[in-house]
C-alpha cells in the first residue's frame, strides 16, 4: 500500500503548522536568545524595543504565571532565563508584535548586560569540573577484572563522536488561541502532545485540561521534537494567555539551528580482551555524554548507550560505565538511535582497533563474535529470536562478501589515487521505550452510521508513514477498504497522556491499541449479524472485502447496511482501546531487567571510494540484509532504511557542529553545516527484506524499523578508514567522527602543514 500522504506531499497540499489559516488579531512572535554562554544577568532593559512600531507586548520570566519550569526528566530547565544564563541562544524574553518582522526588529533594540562566567564546551572537562547531570551509571555483566587477567590479548583506546543537527525541514513551531473560560488551544509541531501539554499547564499554572494540543502532522521531528517542541508551544501559549490574542510562533532555521539541541557528542575510553580464540571476553567502557546546559533527555539517552554498548556482540564480561557532563551546549536530546549510535561506535571503534593491532580485518573479530539465542547483554535480558547471525551470513551470500573483497582488492592494485574501503556493519537495537511505564498507549475508534470511519491515536505522523500503517490495521481488522477509512489529528482531547511517537515504537503500540479497538468493533457487529440473523451459537462468521461471511458464504450483507442496522439496533459504533507491552520490565537499582519488547537485527557492507589527491569521496554501494519480521508496508518501511542510513552516513561523515571556545555555534547555517545531498547517498542500495520470525509484539509481525537503519551508517566511518589504510599502510587514523574530507586529508598526508 502507497504512504497515504504520498499524493499531497508531492501536489503542495499537505497542512504542516505554517499552512494553518491564521485568526483575525495574531500576533507574531520572536525569541530575543543569550548572546552569551554563560554568564549572570545584570540588567535587561526592554524600554527602546517595546516602543518599536507594532510591538504589543515583551515577555520576560518575571510575567509567568505558574513555574517557570519545563525540564522532562529533572526540573533543571527554566523556560525563560532568570538570572542567569547557561547557552549562547538560550531564551530570555518573547517579543509579540503585529507583524513577525515588527518583532525581530525590536528584538535588536533590547539591551542586556551580562556578567560573563567561564564556559566549559567540552564533556571531560565538565566532568574534570564536577559538572554532571546526574551520578554515572554502571551497567556490569561478569568480572572484567579476572576476565582481563585471563585474556590472551587487551588493547585499550579511545573514540569520539560528533552531534548531529536534526534538520527537519520544518523547524520549531507552534500556533496558540484562547478558546474560553480560561481554556486554550494550541497547534504544535511536536512529538510528544502530552509533553507539551504537561508543560504547558505548569507553566500558565492551570490544569491540563484547560489545554487542547493538536497535531496534524510534522516535517520531520528526528527527536528533535520528542521534548523540544515544548518550550515554543508554551510560549505561544503564554503570549495568548497574557495578551488574549492568537500568538504563532515559528524559528527561522539560525534560530533553530541556535537555540535548539542536537544528537549528543561523546567522548570515550574503551579496553577489550580476547582469548587465543579471538572471542570477546572482557569489555570496559566510559562513556562521556556532553549533555549541553540541562538534563532534557540526556539521563534516558544515556542509559540507551549503555544498553547498547555490545551492539550485536556477545561479551561475557562488560563494564559500561556512563557520565552525563554538563557543559555550556544548549541541553542536546533525542536524535533517531537516541544515544545507541554512539554506544556502537564505540564497540566499532575498539573491534578495528584490536583487528589493526592483530594485523586481521575487523570482520574476523565482528563474525566471530555475533549474538546468538541464548545470549545475555550486559543489562541481563536474554536473546530470543536472535537474527544477528542469520543477517550477517545472508548479507555475505546474497552479495558474495568474497568476490566484493576480491574486486575491491583488484581495484586498490590498480589505482594509485582512488583507494577503495570495505566495512561491515552488524546492528541490534532494543525496541521499546526504556522506561517501561511509557510503553502504553490508546486508540479512539468511530464507525459513522454510513461505514466511514475515523481513527484517532497517540501516533504522531512525521513522515515516517506511521498513519498509513494505522489505517492499514484498521482496515485489515475491520475487514473494509481503507478509503473508508480516515486518521484523525493527533489530539490530547481525543487521546490523552501519550507517550511520545519516539523510540520506533509508535506503530507498535499505537497500532496495537488501534488493533483491540477494532476488533472489539468487528466482535460487537458479528454479535449483532448472529441476532439479526438468528444464527445457531458458534456459527462463523467473517466480516471481509466489505462483505459479510457465514459459514464461508456471503449473505448479500454488505458493510455500509450492516453499520446502519447495527446503529439503528442502538449498538455503539465507537471504541476506545488500551495497550500496554507485556512481559517487559526493568530494575534500574541493578541496572538488570527484560526491558526491550524485541530486538531487531541487520547487516550492511558498506563500500567507499577515496579521491586520495583531494581527500573527497563516494559511497559506492550500501548493500542490507535487515530483519523486517514480516514487513506491513515494504515501501514505506523501504523509505525508513534509505533514510535512516542517509542520515547515519551524514552523522559519520560530512555533519560537523562547531562551537568555538566561547561556547557560540559556528555552523549555524546550511552554509556552514553539510548535511547529505544527493551525490552524498550511496550510488547504490540495496536492501534485502529478511521475513524473519514473526514477533508477537511487533504489529502485525512487522518489527519496528524507525531508528535501526540510521546504524549503518557507522559503517562508512569504517569503509573510508579502510580506504585511508589502503593508500597509506601505516596510517592509524583516531576514532573520531565525522571523518570530514579534511580529515581524510590529514590521515592521508599527516606532515601536511607542519
Ligand atoms: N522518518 C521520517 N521521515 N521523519 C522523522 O522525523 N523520525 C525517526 C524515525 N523515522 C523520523 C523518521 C525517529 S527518531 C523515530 S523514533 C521514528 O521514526 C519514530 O516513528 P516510529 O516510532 O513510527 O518508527
Ligand atoms: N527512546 C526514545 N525516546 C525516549 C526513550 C527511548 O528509549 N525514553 C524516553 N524517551
Ligand atoms: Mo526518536 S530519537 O526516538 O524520536
Amino acid at each position: 500500500m502507497r504512504n497515504i500522504d504520498a499524493l499531497n506531499h508531492v501536489r503542495g497540499e499537505s497542512v504542516y503548522l505554517d499552512d494553518i489559516p491564521v485568526r483575525q488579531g495574531t500576533l507574531y512572535a520572536w525569541v530575543f536568545s543569550s548572546p552569551v554562554a554563560h554568564g549572570r544577568i545584570l540588567n535587561l532593559d526592554l524600554s527602546e524595543a517595546e516602543k518599536m512600531p507594532g510591538v504589543v507586548k515583551i515577555f520576560t520570566a518575571q510575567d509567568i504565571p505558574g513555574q517557570n519550569q519545563i525540564g522532562g526528566i529533572i526540573p533543571d530547565e527554566p523556560l525563560l532565563a532568570e538570572s542567569e544564563v547557561h547557552f549562547w541562544g538560550q531564551p530570555v524574553a518573547v517579543l509579540l508584535a503585529e507583524t513577525e518582522l515588527q518583532a525581530r526588529l525590536a528584538s535588536h533594540k533590547i539591551q542586556i548586560e551580562i556578567e560573563k562566567l567561564p564556559v566549559i564546551t567540552e564533556p571531560r572537562d565538565a566532568h574534570k569540573a564536577g559538572k554532571l547531570i546526574m551520578p554515572p551509571r554502571t551497567f556490569t555483566l561478569g568480572n572484567t577484572e579476572t576476565a582481563f587477567a585471563g585474556c590472551e590479548y587487551v588493547f585499550e583506546g579511545n573514540a569520539e563522536s560528533g552531534g548531529q543537527e536534526h534538520l527537519y525541514i520544518e523547524t520549531q513551531g507552534a500556533y496558540a488561541y484562547v478558546k474560553e473560560n480560561g481554556s486554550f488551544y494550541v497547534a504544535s509541531s511536536t512529538q510528544g502532545p502530552t509533553a507539551v501539554q504537561r508543560h504547558a499547564a505548569v507553566v500558565l499554572g492551570i490544569s491540563m485540561s484547560k489545554i487542547e494540543v493538536d497535531v496534524m502532522r510534522l516535517g520531520g521531528g528526528f527527536g528533535g521534537k520528542e521534548d523540544q517542541a515544548t518550550p515554543w508551544a508554551v510560549m505561544a501559549l503564554l503570549g495568548t494567555a497574557l495578551t488574549k490574542r492568537p500568538v504563532k510562533l515559528a524559528l527561522h532555521r539560525p534560530e533553530d539551528m541556535r537555540m535548539t539541541g542536537k544528537r549528543h557528542p561523546y567522548s570515550s575510553d574503551f579496553k577489550i580482551g580476547f582469548d587465543k580464540e579471538l572471542r570477546i571476553q572482557a569489555y570496559e567502557v566510559t562513556f562521556y555524554q556532553n549533555a549541553g546546559a540541562a538534563a532534557d533527555l540526556s539521563p534516558a539517552v544515556l542509559e540507551r548507550t549503555l544498553f547498547h554498548c555490545t551492539n550485536s556482540y556477545f561479551i561475557p564480561n562488560v563494564k559500561a560505565t556512563a557520565y552525563s557532563c554538563k557543559t555550556n551546549l544548549p541541553p542536546n536530546t533525542a536524535f533517531r538511535g537516541f544515544g545507541g549510535p554512539q554506544g556502537m561506535f564505540v564497540i566499532e571503534s575498539a573491534l578495528a582497533h584490536a583487528a589493526e593491532k592483530l594485523g586481521l580485518e575487523t570482520w574476523e573479530l565482528q563474525e566471530k563474535n555475533l549474538l546468538k539465542d541464548g545470549d545475555e547483554f550486559p543489562y541481563g535480558q536474554i536473546t530470543e529470536g536472535c537474527e544477528a547471525q542469520n543477517c550477517w551470513q545472508t548479507a555475505a551470500e546474497k552479495y558474495d562478501l568474497p568476490k566484493l573483497r576480491e574486486e575491491i582488492a583488484a581495484f586498490n592494485q590498480q589505482h594509485k589515487f582512488l583507494k577503495k574501503g570495505l566495512a561491515l556493519m552488524p546492528i541490534c537495537f532494543g525496541i521499546s521505550f526504556t522506561k517501561t511505564a511509557m510503553n502504553q498507549s490508546r486508540a479512539l475508534v468511530h464507525i459513522y452510521q454510513d461505514g466511514s470511519v475515523g481513527v484517532s491515536t497517540g501516533a504522531v505522523e512525521m513522515g515516517q508513514g506511521v498513519n498509513t500503517k494505522m489505517l492499514q490495521v484498521a482496515a485489515t481488522v475491520l475487514g473494509i477498504d481503507p478509503n473508508r477509512i480516515r486518521i484523525e489529528t493527533t489530539n490530547t482531547t481525543r487521546v490523552a497522556n501519550t507517550s511520545p511517537s519516539a523510540a520506533s515504537a509508535t506503530a507498535d503500540l499505537n497500532g496495537k491499541a488501534v488493533q483491540m479497538a477494532c476488533e472489539a468493533l468487528r466482535e460487537r457487529l458479528k454479535l449483532h449479524i448472529a441476532i439479526q440473523l438468528d444464527l445457531p451459537e458458534n456459527t462463523p462468521i467473517e466480516i471481509q472485502d466489505e462483505q459479510v461471511w457465514v459459514a464461508g458464504k456471503t449473505v448479500e450483507l454488505p458493510w455500509e447496511k450492516l453499520v446502519f442496522s447495527a446503529y439503528w439496533s442502538r449498538i455503539s459504533l465507537s471504541e476506545n482501546a488500551h495497550y500496554a507491552t507485556p512481559e517487559i520490565h526493568f530494575n534500574p537499582a541493578i541496572e538488570k531487567g527484560h526491558p526491550f519488547a524485541y530486538h531487531v537485527y541487520g547487516t550492511a557492507l558498506v563500500t567507499a571510494t577515496v579521491d586520495c589527491l583531494r581527500g573527497t569521496y563516494e559511497f559506492d554501494s550500501v548493500k542490507i540484509a535487515h530483519d523486517f519480521g514480516s514487513s506491513m508496508n515494504t515501501n514505506v518501511d523501504l523509505g525508513q532504511i534509505e533514510g535512516g542510513l542517509v542520515q547515519g552516513i551524514g552523522w559519520m561523515t560530512l555533519e560537523e557542529l562547531l562551537f568555538n571556545p566561547e561556547g557560540r555555534l559556528l555552523s549555524n547555517a546550511l552554509s556552514t553545516y553539510k548535511v547529505p545531498d544527493i551525490y552524498a547517498v550511496p550510488k547504490e542500495i540495496a536492501v534485502h527484506f529478511m521475513a524473519t520470525q514473526g514477533i508477537k509484539l511487533a504489529i502485525f509481525g512487522s518489527k519496528a524499523v524507525g531508528e535501526p537503519p540510521l546504524m549503518y551508517g557507522i559503517g562508512a566511518y569504517f569503509a573510508l578508514r579502510n580506504a585511508i589504510k589502503a593508500f597509506r599502510l601505516e596510517a592509524v587514523p583516531r576514532f573520531s567522527a565525522p571523518m570530514t574530507p579534511e580529515k581524510v586529508l590529514l590521515n592521508l598526508y599527516p606532515d601536511f602543514g607542519t
